[in-house]
C-alpha cells in the first residue's frame, strides 16, 4: 500500500512560486454567487413555493473563514467568475504557435527556482510538469516548458490529484539519484479555477490559482542552504470521495456532456475525516521509518486544504498544538492549490531554518493519494 525509498544523494537547490496578480476576496466571491442563488429561486419561485423544489442556499464570507481558513484566492480571470450570468472564467484559447497557459506559468515558476538554485534554463536536463488538472493530452506540456527554458533532455507530465507535486519531486529525485538527470525541476502550474464548479456552494470557495517549481540537482554540487532529500514517501489507496469525470469521452455521451460530475466535486466532510488519521498515519510511519521523532521536524510543510485539518494532523503528530512557523499555512493568501500547496509553503517557508534542520513535506487527496519528503538543510 505504501512505498518508501531512500534518495539520498539529491538536494532541492531552489523553489520559486509564481501567481496571477488579480485576487477574489470571499466577500466578492460570495456576493456575486449570492446574485445567482436569488435569480435561481426567483425563476423557480413556484416550484419552491409548492415544495417540488428545494431552495438554493446562500455563502457566507464567515462560514468560508471558519471551516477552512480561507481569506482570498488569486485568479486567472475575476470578470467571469463573478459575472452570475457566467460563474466560469474568461481564459482565451490560445494558438498552437503560442505557449500554452499551464506551460506559461510553469515557466514563470521554474525561471524563479532556477535563479534561487543559481542555474541557468540551459541547464534543466529533465522537467516532471505534475498538476490535479492538465490543459491537454498532448504534446506534453512538460516538453513545451523544457523548450521554453532553453534546456534539452527528456520531459513527462504527471497528474495524481493533489499529491502531484509531491510526487514530481520524488520522481525529479529518483531521475537525479539514478544519473538520468543532473539539474531536474518539478513544475506545479495548478490552473484550480478552471474545473471549479462555482455554483456548487460546498466548493466554489476552495480553491486558487498559482504555480510553484522546485529545482532538483545531486546533493554533492548543490549549493549551501540547499535541502537534502533524506527520503521519500508515497502511498494510494483508491477512493471517489473527490472526483472530477472531465475527459475526452465526455462528448461521446451528448446527454451528460456538461453534468456537475464533469468538474471538481468531493464529500468534503468524508475527505476531512478521513484523510486526518490516514495523513498523520502515514506521516508518522515516514518519519519512524526514518527513525526520526516528530518533535525533531522542525517544519512540516503540509498540503493546504483547510486550516483546521492541517491542526489536526499536526497535533497528532506532535502531541500538541503546532505553532505558525511549525506547521505553516498559506491558506489565508492562497487558499487551496491543489497539489502546488505544501511546496509553495516550503518554497515560502524554508529560508530561516539553519543548517542541520529537519523539514517534512507532506501531501494527501484525490487517489486517494499520499506523498511524503524528508529534507535536511544543509
Ligand atoms: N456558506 C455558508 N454555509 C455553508 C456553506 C457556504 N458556502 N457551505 C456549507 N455550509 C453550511 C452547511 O449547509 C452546513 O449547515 P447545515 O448543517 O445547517 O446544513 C454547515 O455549513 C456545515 O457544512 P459542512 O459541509 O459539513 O462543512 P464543513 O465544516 O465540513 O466544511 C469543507 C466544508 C469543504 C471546508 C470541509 O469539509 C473540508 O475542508 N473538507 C476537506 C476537503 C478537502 O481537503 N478536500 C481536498 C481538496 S484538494
Amino acid at each position: 500500500m505504501s512505498t518508501a525509498g531512500s534518495t539520498t544523494g539529491t538536494a532541492i537547490t531552489g523553489s520559486g512560486v509564481w501567481h496571477p496578480e488579480t485576487v477574489i476576496s470571499n466577500a466578492e466571491l460570495c456576493e456575486a454567487f449570492n446574485v445567482w442563488v436569488r435569480r435561481e429561486n426567483a425563476a423557480h419561485a413556484a416550484e419552491i413555493a409548492a415544495g417540488t423544489r428545494e431552495p438554493l442556499r446562500e455563502s457566507t464570507p464567515e462560514f468560508i473563514e471558519k471551516a477552512s481558513g480561507i481569506k482570498q484566492r488569486y485568479v486567472a480571470d475575476r470578470s467571469g467568475i463573478l459575472d452570475p450570468e457566467r460563474m466560469i472564467p474568461n481564459i482565451p484559447d490560445r494558438p498552437d504557435d503560442q505557449l500554452a497557459i499551464q506551460a506559461e506559468w510553469a515557466v514563470h515558476a521554474a525561471r524563479r527556482a532556477l535563479t534561487q538554485a543559481g542555474r541557468e534554463g540551459k541547464d534543466v536536463d529533465y522537467v516532471v510538469l505534475a498538476a490535479s488538472n492538465l490543459q491537454r493530452l498532448y504534446p506534453a506540456l512538460a516538453i513545451e516548458v523544457l523548450d521554453a527554458l532553453g534546456g534539452a533532455g527528456s520531459a513527462l507530465d504527471m497528474a495524481l490529484g493533489c499529491s502531484s507535486a509531491t510526487m514530481a519531486i520524488t520522481l525529479a529525485s529518483e531521475a537525479v539519484q539514478l544519473g538520468k538527470a543532473r539539474c531536474a525541476v518539478a513544475v506545479t502550474p495548478e490552473l484550480t479555477t478552471g474545473f471549479i464548479n462555482w455554483r456548487d456552494r460546498d466548493s466554489h470557495f476552495i480553491f486558487g490559482d498559482a504555480a510553484v517549481a522546485l529545482v532538483v540537482e545531486p546533493v554533492a554540487s548543490a549549493r549551501p542552504g540547499s535541502y537534502e532529500v533524506l527520503s521519500t514517501r508515497s502511498m494510494a489507496r483508491f477512493s471517489s470521495n473527490i472526483r472530477n469525470n472531465g475527459g475526452f469521452l465526455n462528448r461521446c455521451d451528448p446527454a451528460r456532456q456538461f453534468d456537475a460530475d464533469k468538474l471538481f466535486y468531493q464529500q468534503g466532510r468524508r475527505v476531512f475525516k478521513d484523510v486526518v488519521p490516514l495523513a498523520a498515519r502515514f506521516i508518522g510511519e515516514h518519519l519512524a521509518a526514518a527513525g526520526v521523532a516528530a518533535t525533531d521536524v522542525a517544519r512540516f510543510w503540509l498540503h493546504q486544504a483547510n486550516s483546521n485539518m492541517n491542526d489536526l494532523i499536526a497535533q497528532r503528530l506532535l502531541g500538541r498544538r503546532p505553532t505558525a512557523l511549525e506547521a505553516p499555512l498559506i491558506l489565508e493568501e492562497f487558499a487551496n492549490t491543489a497539489s502546488a500547496g505544501s511546496a509553495i509553503a516550503f518554497s515560502k517557508y524554508s529560508d530561516d531554518l539553519p543548517a542541520g534542520a529537519l523539514g517534512l513535506m507532506a501531501s494527501f487527496g484525490a487517489g486517494c493519494s499520499l506523498g511524503s519528503l524528508l529534507l535536511r538543510r544543509r
